[in-house]
């Protein structure tokens, strides 16, 4: 296991894990001194390329994402998603988790479960390569959100899921959009740390997508918290910029590379 994990692996009950979304070098940067874990997510269907789900998404596409995000990474976990239909079965599962891996220099790959997932997850591992389980509301499988765990039959069938995903070897697991109470569950049964992104405190850490807590997506659901409108503050910056070309202040002599 390496140190990176390990690491991961320390905080449960010790200290909550912050971890976000990012596309590129740019933010990967930012983040990388405030986060735990930064996910390259299949998210980027949606909020880079205007999908109507993730369901689309190429594995090539992301892989040139990670190859970005990894530039901007010093210390935190970089973990790829792998897109719907890499992971149709175990061989086909472990052959792209190598692809991601060797291509892109992660820590780990993470999963979305359909609760059968478990044999791809234990041959992934069993490959070397760190896994993230992710239950609850997975946008891969289910095609209408609605919160999970609410009632005895989900709230059984969550706890089942998130244990075996554990035992076939996950070092941790995304809970998206459960009850608290299921949230505190599983947290309190699993040995590895719990992340959750609308699941309540309950969890070992969280994640959101980080252009929604920066407001550049438009999508600010409950379990949101917008933290600045760059929308707003890149649409000033931007009208100025047009407004100064159109009468002629820029770009000013000292902008000139030659001459003057
Ligand atoms: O794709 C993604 O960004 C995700 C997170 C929201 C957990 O899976």
């Amino acid at each position: 296991m390496s140190k990176k994990i390990k690491k991961i692996l320390l905080k449960k009950k010790r200290s909550k894990i912050v971890s976000l979304t990012a596309y590129s070098k740019n933010f990967a940067k930012i983040l990388d001194r405030h986060c735990d874990i930064i996910l390259v997510g299949d998210s980027m269907a949606n909020v880079l390329y205007g999908m109507k789900n993730t369901h689309k998404i190429t594995l090539n596409t992301i892989i040139q994402h990670s190859i970005s995000v990894r530039k901007g990474i010093n210390k935190s976990l970089l973990v790829v998603d792998m897109p719907k239909g890499s992971y149709r079965n175990p061989l086909q599962a472990k052959k792209n988790a190598k692809l991601i891996f060797e291509k892109t220099n992660c820590d780990a790959v993470k999963i979305e479960s359909n609760n059968k997932n478990f044999k791809i997850i234990r041959e992934i591992t069993r490959a070397k390569i760190p896994v993230m389980g992710h239950i609850g509301f997975t946008p891969q499988f289910k095609k209408k959100f609605k919160v999970e765990g609410k009632n005895k039959r989900e709230f059984k069938n969550l706890i089942k899921e998130a244990m075996l995903i554990e035992k076939a070897g996950a070092f941790s697991i995304v809970l998206e959009c459960v009850t608290p109470n299921t949230a505190k569950i599983i947290t309190n049964l699993l040995k590895i740390p719990t992340i959750g992104i609308g699941s309540s405190s309950y969890c070992d850490g969280q994640i959101l997508v980080t252009d929604d807590i920066l407001g550049l997506s438009g999508f600010y659901p409950k379990f949101v918290k917008k933290y600045v409108n760059l929308n707003t503050i890149i649409e000033k910056a931007v009208k100025k910029y047009s407004k100064e070309v159109k009468n002629k202040l820029f770009p000013k002599n000292k902008n000139f590379l030659y001459g003057k």
